[in-house]
């Protein structure tokens, strides 16, 4: 065991994912069990510069393993993107003893952890935390599956009435600038079309593909836009030019909006979150430090934030062959 390592603080940062709360407890009791003090800082970054800390035992995340969202808050910080508000920051983990940190989020999350640890060498170890699995590295995110199912099972609700309407349905789902979100739920739920960031595939070719579904017989589509996808950007847009395109077929969009960030994590998310939660004090332990926890080929890892942040995630080509063979 490292001795410099006593105290850990832990928060939430970026937006929110169902499971974050099942890691904090993880990370919690990891602690407690390796003798370490543990501190919950609110608010993400926001919290640590303001000193909003709270001391965490093993039964302050009793209950929480089943709850979405965060119980220390999240934020997204501008002051922490600053060196004078990463330095109030600091000031405040020397008083109150807080040998390390343990941060849940996205990439941004990541990029402030590196910017931190590089100011005051300080060790950090992040746990990735976010609907949209777009951290290089580890081949899920917590929250993921949960918000992957709730799209599903959103879309089979909206399939129903779109076919007893004849109608098309564009149904906006989130991924800031990716697209895996969105695939994945697609192809779970049947979808027509798929539009995501990563392919790009313009409005003609749309159009083509709702004409050729109609040729095959069907009466209804569900297409589904990924946030991030340059022609999906703005939906109600698409909307229309798919009506003017298009005779006899009444388009309709629905935003699944926040939603998709809420509810009980999934089996799955409660799993990795619980796996990577321990795993982060075991890397601290050993002294370890500015990387992510992720997991690959069923394996938990530790990978350095710098490869973690980089935004060379791939779209998986191999489902979008599929979900082209099996929309036909
Ligand atoms: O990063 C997670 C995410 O849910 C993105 O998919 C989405 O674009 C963004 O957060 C929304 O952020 P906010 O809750 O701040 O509007």
């Amino acid at each position: 065991m490292n001795n410099e390592i006593n105290k850990i603080g832990i928060l939430t940062s970026g937006g929110d994912s169902p499971g974050m709360n099942a890691a904090i407890r993880a990370v919690v009791r990891a602690s407690v069990y390796h003798k370490l003090g543990c501190i919950g800082i609110y608010r993400g970054y926001e919290g640590l510069i303001e000193g909003d800390f709270i001391e965490l035992t093993a039964r302050s995340v009793k209950n929480l393993i089943s709850r979405g969202g965060t119980f220390l808050k999240s934020a997204r910080s501008a002051e922490f993107r600053t060196a004078e508000g990463r330095k109030k920051a600091y000031k405040h983990l020397k008083k109150y003893n807080i040998d390390a940190l343990v941060v849940i989020g996205g990439d941004g999350t990541f990029r402030g952890a590196a910017a931190f640890s590089k100011d005051f060498d300080y060790p950090i170890i992040g746990i990735p935390g976010t609907i949209d699995n777009d951290i290089n590295g580890t081949d899920f995110t917590i929250g993921y599956d949960t918000a992957l199912n709730t799209v599903v099972e959103a879309i089979d609700k909206i399939r129903d009435t779109a076919h007893s309407h004849n109608r098309i349905f564009l149904v906006e789902v989130m991924g800031r600038d990716a697209g895996d979100l969105a695939l994945n739920a697609g192809v779970g739920a049947g979808a027509e079309e798929i539009l995501i960031p990563e392919e790009n595939l313009g409005r003609d070719k749309i159009i083509n593909s709702l004409q050729r579904s109609k040729k095959a017989g069907k009466s209804s589509s569900i297409i589904v836009v990924s946030e991030g996808d340059q022609i999906g950007k703005n939906i109600f847009k698409l909307a229309n030019y798919i009506e003017d395109s298009l005779e006899d077929y009444e388009v309709r969009v629905t935003v699944l909006g926040h939603i998709q960030r809420g509810g009980s994590p999934s089996c799955f998310d409660r799993v990795l979150a619980s796996r990577l939660g321990v795993f982060a004090i075991d890397a601290l332990i050993k002294g370890e430090q500015n990387v992510m926890i992720g997991i690959k080929n069923h394996d938990v890892l530790s990978v350095p934030f710098s490869e973690a942040i980089k935004k060379d995630t791939e779209i998986d080509t191999e489902l979008i062959r599929v979900s082209d063979i099996v929309s036909l």
